[in-house]
């Protein structure tokens, strides 16, 4: 099975469209898209994901200006894939491991996720990170081996809550992003999303205010501007992630840096991810 891919179109600044090698120019010159990705986590049987897809996929037609994609679990892969067949849908993983094969009872490699028709894939998770003590170094090696199987990771970064009121935030996530993206070239970086999402606001209802948002955001592109330099950090969507919901989700989209949406409890409900597809598209419209 080939790749899901997004369509094209343009937003904001710069954008990240398919991620060939050696075409870094193009990436300065194309605007960012919004892209919004569902990340549907532990949940949903065969069925109901295929029913969601379906929904979702139904409604393609009017997402022509950003970028969608819904990341079931791995089981139900090949059935999404084939609801999204045909659609402006993407499909995406939650994890992999960073090997392409061999004695690695129960993971899932990246080979394996690109031949079921998989195009991006979740990395760096904060629930990888704490409830399956996935480190900087072990999200590096995914997001490098993702990057070399034809993949677009989406790496996510964010602090704890205890990191927040401590008051390290910018810190927690420069290291976050600068581990992870160890030895990603700047030809590569034009592949990979960030995702920031605040650990304190993932399933808890507490979504970030957008100055808070924006605030970690801005810091973000700035740590990429130093790390590749600004014609490639402006093309890097960044999105955000943590209780996105159809009525918030407008007033973080409309961000300078905020550049997509990474929705998990949201996302299970096809009427409120339909929802933050329209704020979406809405405001790539506007532009
Ligand atoms: P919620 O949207 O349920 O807060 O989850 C966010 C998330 O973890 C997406 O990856």
């Amino acid at each position: 099975m080939s790749p899901c891919f997004g369509g094209e179109g343009e937003h904001k600044d710069a954008a990240a469209v398919g991620f060939a090698p050696g075409r870094a120019e193009e990436l300065m010159s194309t605007p960012r898209r919004l892209f919004i990705a569902g990340n549907w986590k532990m949940n949903l049987d065969r069925a109901g994901s295929q029913r969601l897809a379906s929904a979702v996929a139904d409604q393609s037609y009017a997402y022509t200006k950003i970028d969608v994609a819904v990341c079931p679990a791995f089981p139900y892969l090949a059935d999404v894939h084939e609801a999204l067949t045909g659609r402006r849908v993407a499909l995406g993983a939650q994890n992999m491991h960073y090997e392409a094969s061999g004695a690695y009872t129960g993971e899932v490699s990246p080979t394996m996720l690109a031949d079921v028709g998989c195009k991006y894939v979740i990395l760096g998770h904060s629930e990888r990170r704490h409830v399956f003590s996935e480190t900087d170094e072990m999200v590096n090696r995914k997001v490098r081996a993702a990057l070399q199987f034809g993949l677009a990771p989406i790496l996510c970064v964010g602090e704890l809550l205890a990191e927040r009121e401590a008051g390290k935030t910018n810190e927690i996530v420069e290291r976050q992003l600068r581990a992870s993206l160890n030895g990603v070239s700047f030809e590569h970086l034009r592949g990979v999303t960030i995702a920031y999402e605040p650990v304190w606001a993932i399933g808890t209802g507490k979504v970030a205010t957008p100055a808070q948002a924006e605030e970690v955001h801005a810091h973000l592109r700035k740590l990429l501007t130093t790390m590749y330099g600004a014609d490639i950090a402006q093309g890097v969507r960044i999105q955000y992630g943590g209780s996105v919901k159809a009525d918030n989700a407008g007033g973080l989209l409309e961000l300078p840096n905020v550049d997509g949406a990474l929705v998990g409890g949201a996302s299970l409900k096809a009427e409120e991810f339909l929802g933050i597809l329209h704020a979406a598209a809405r405001l790539a419209k506007s532009q």
